[in-house]
């Protein structure tokens, strides 16, 4: 190991896998200077390993010493010198404390001072002094030892997170839906792994972001999760979150006393099902203690539910919430209700799924016992790129709620594509609400205040797996950091926080900083550039695994993400005069807002309103012309990823530099897929030309079905607008090589980038190689099934569509480009054009 180190380049930063995300206490600049401010004394006032204040006390020691490199010793009570006392006030007290001055604390809430070369950090309860801790070393990392006194609560009690994990492999989603981070770190093979060192590692994280609570199966529940097994099994993971103060919850199969418990109903008002679900939660407890509580999702996409009984679902909520109140617990009752089969928008105009919660849960606000909380996906539809505020927020007002964010990047590219959620979140809380005419910014809702309630916050959907970067890719992790922080305090900065979270996680270098700053706040805008504008949606595939462009797949299904295009229109009438009524089901003062094309955002304008493609926005451009205008303005933005992103190389270790470096060269890629595709989608349905002349007009680029093909033949793909021209080209059977060249006549000679757009499906690892005359310029296979985590799938279209890309290569005037492609198992190699672009083109 020595040997090794002596040989590292100076600065050159040691692999790292990402494992420890932001709590790495890496040493920091000038490290040494620091150590006659640092106390090497840590006094935590609880010694019972299971105590979250235990936990501060090794995690203050572990910090201290990596950060500082300074030894530290950990004692249980006061000692001689200067220290680092962490306790909760009441621990804090009984030795003889002074707590006459401190300000006031709710759970969860801490305080901290570090005046006078000591540090006390105290919480209202333990969990509150893990959070103190974590603080402290958070300014510590950033190399901040400023003297400090001061006190941070919680804004909203409810700060969980939902992991979507399924008890065993199989399905459509494997292990984890929607989860692009590997197999779940909590369940393999039906039961709970034995391992479960990363569900540790996962609640220190956690609770590092003060997340007090995480639902660790899967909405879409298996009753088997309550077998006898599985909740010992259960039990271990909680006893695994204990020590960081993170609850346990489970999410619930509606009928299981039926599947499980042999009875022949579970109708939530029969006596029998009722005692069921009382024995099971009592069962739970006593597994148990602290477990947190239930989260159900009924009646909707397929599940069961009171509904199927005809009852209402407060009488389904109340049904756990009875059973959960003699122990403390809440239930978390999801809003995300809809009846996918009733929805037909051929025939009926005024249908509309953005309508389905506030239908389905209007008049039921008094009749919720007081420990349910319906939990609200932040937009009306599915986690889309935009998306108005849902308006059932305004209708509960007695009931509490959450907010459901999705920290997984479903719709939004599946961790393979960069885009930093928090400002999304930040518009949304922010959004204010108007009810009776008075501010009601979302998150004095979510907090209770707006309503003068005690229970609320924030739900997020965050998927983490065994990958060692939890989220499959590096810079996820600034979405799952800030979720934390933002449910903790709405009112803090995504730029602010990213801040800190680079240099926990990567480096104090401010290159490192203003990169990574400048990138991840321009990616949401360009994300919505390049996929889906003006409120359409994300017009992602939406009926196969949710990535890459299919904006077809929205309309003619009864999933209700319509879009309702056709050759001269677009876009959803909600209004009230003339569509589905959608927009009535704000305040006043909103409704009225969204009820006019005028007044409506021009990033709104198609959620609300059915305009002509030449409609004029307040922009003065028409809304065709925008979208060709902003899916060109995204993509670009996307190609600046990979270059900005190469400036800090050697500045953070090799390894991440790497894993990242590739993932932003495929956004790049991928993100000029889906500004064609989309572009040609509504170029080809609206026969408006793009006014710049792009859209359609590829000066640098050849087709592959227009090159001399040997053992590849043309293939035409579906949708259309998925390839280039139409058609790709794909090895004439599974076992033949195929071979594509093109005379380079048209280039004179020079350095070129030269690109190259295939497809990379599920089914197999093929081989391209790329040749120059007599020259290979690079050799890749089809193995992103393998190295990028997001949804398999096994179709040539917009979702495995790919682009790779070569630069500064020298090409001779009259040069023969050849791609040679060998099939593997059934991916045929397929090629849709290449490209040979004079250096700084795009296109
Ligand atoms: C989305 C997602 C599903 C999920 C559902 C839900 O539709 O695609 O996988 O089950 O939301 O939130 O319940």
């Amino acid at each position: 190991m020595l040997a090794i180190l002596l040989f590292l380049p100076l600065g050159l930063a040691a692999a790292e896998t990402g494992i420890d995300a932001w709590l790495r206490y890496a040493p920091i600049p000038d490290a040494e200077s620091y150590h006659g401010s640092i106390p090497s004394i840590v006094v935590a006032l609880n010694d019972s390993q299971i105590s979250p204040v235990y936990t501060a006390g090794q995690e203050l020691q572990q910090g201290i010493n990596g950060i500082f490199g300074k030894d530290c010793t950990v004692q249980y009570e006061g000692g001689d010198g200067p220290s680092v006392t962490v306790g909760t006030v009441a621990g804090y007290a009984e030795t003889g404390g002074s707590i006459d001055e401190l300000p006031e604390l709710v759970d969860d809430g801490f305080y901290m001072s570090t005046v006078g070369g000591e540090a006390l950090i105290l919480g209202q309860n333990e969990r509150g002094a893990l959070y103190g801790a974590f603080h402290y070393l958070e300014l510590l990392a950033q190399g901040n030892v400023t003297e400090l006194a001061f006190a941070s609560n919680p804004d909203a009690p409810i700060r969980w997170v939902n992991q979507w994990d399924n008890l065993r492999d199989g399905g459509t989603h494997g292990s984890i839906e929607r989860g692009y981070g590997g197999h779940s770190i909590f369940f393999w093979d039906g039961v709970v792994r034995d391992d479960l060192t990363r569900a540790s590692q996962y609640a220190r994280l956690l609770a590092s972001i003060g997340i007090n609570a995480v639902i660790v199966n899967n909405v879409n529940a298996n009753e088997t999760i309550l077998n006898e097994t599985n909740l010992d099994g259960v039990a271990r993971i909680a006893d695994a979150f204990r020590p960081y103060g993170v609850q346990l919850g489970l999410s619930l199969y509606f009928a299981s006393p039926e599947a499980l418990g042999g009875l022949d109903t579970f109708d939530p008002l029969n006596d029998t099902v009722v005692e069921w679900w009382n024995d099971k939660t009592n069962q739970i407890y006593e597994k148990i203690p602290d477990f947190a509580g239930y989260l159900v999702k009924a009646n909707s996409e397929g599940q069961p539910g009171p509904i199927t009984y005809n009852r209402t679902l407060a009488d389904g909520a109340n049904l756990f919430a009875r059973a959960l109140k003699p122990h403390g617990g809440i239930i978390m009752f999801r809003a995300f209700v809809y009846d996918h089969e009733s929805l037909n928008q051929t025939l009926n105009w005024k249908a509309d799924r953005a309508n389905a919660a506030v239908e389905f849960f209007d008049g039921l606000d008094d009749q919720f016992e007081d420990n349910v909380v319906v939990q609200i996906k932040y937009g009306p539809i599915d986690f889309q790129v935009r998306e108005p505020v849902s308006p059932l927020f305004t209708h509960l007002v007695k009931t509490p709620v959450t907010v459901e964010l999705q920290i997984t990047q479903e719709y939004l590219g599946q961790q393979c594509h960069l885009v930093y959620l928090p400002p999304m979140w930040k518009e949304l809380l922010d959004f204010d609400l108007r009810v009776d005419s008075q501010p009601s910014p979302l998150s004095s809702i979510l907090n209770g205040q707006r309503f003068n309630r005690k229970l609320g916050g924030y739900a997020g959907v965050v998927n983490v797996g065994l990958n060692e970067t939890w989220l499959g890719s590096h810079l996820s992790m600034s979405n799952l950091y800030a979720y934390g922080k933002m449910a903790w305090d709405p009112t803090s900065s995504p730029e602010a926080l990213l801040n800190t979270w680079t240099k926990l996680t990567f480096s104090h270098d401010q290159e490192v900083i203003d990169t990574i700053a400048d990138m991840s706040m321009a990616s949401w805008p360009a994300y919505e550039n390049y996929t889906g504008n003006l409120g359409i949606q994300t017009l992602t595939d939406i009926l196969n695994a949710h990535y890459g462009p299919n904006p077809a797949s929205q309309d003619g299904n009864p999933w209700g993400q319509w879009t309702r295009a056709d050759a001269t229109t677009i876009g959803m009438d909600r209004t009230v005069w003339n569509g589905t009524g959608f927009s009535g089901q704000y305040p006043s003062e909103i409704a009225a807002q969204y009820e006019s094309p005028t007044t409506t955002p021009d990033n709104l304008l198609l959620w609300f309103h059915h305009v002509p493609y030449t409609y004029r926005l307040r922009s003065g451009q028409t809304v065709i012309q925008h979208f060709y205008d902003a899916h060109y303005a995204g993509s670009a933005t996307a190609q600046t990823f990979p270059t900005q992103w190469s400036r800090l190389q050697g500045k953070i270790d090799a390894e991440r530099f790497e894993a990242q470096r590739f993932r932003l060269e495929y956004q790049a890629g991928h993100a000029l897929v889906w500004r064609d595709s989309i572009n040609n989608f509504y170029h080809n349905k609206s026969g408006i030309a793009d006014q710049q002349g792009r859209v359609g007009n590829h000066a640098y680029r050849v087709e592959a079905e227009d090159m001399a093909l040997d053992g590849y033949v043309p293939y035409a793909v579906s949708p259309v607008e998925a390839a280039s021209g139409g058609y790709c080209i794909v090895t004439s059977d599974n076992s033949t090589r195929g071979a594509a060249s093109v005379a380079l006549e048209r280039w004179e000679s020079g350095r070129y980038d030269v690109a190259v757009n295939y497809y990379d499906l599920a089914i197999g690892n093929s081989t391209w190689e790329l040749w120059i005359g007599e020259e290979m310029v690079g050799e890749w296979k089809g193995d992103l099934e393998y190295r990028i985590g997001k949804a398999p799938v096994f179709y040539i279209d917009g979702q495995t569509a790919t682009r790779i890309t070569f630069r500064g290569v020298e090409v001779t005037k009259g040069d023969v480009l050849k791609i040679v492609g060998v099939p593997d198992g059934q991916e045929p190699a397929p090629v849709d054009y290449i490209s040979v672009l004079p250096e700084g083109v795009v296109d």
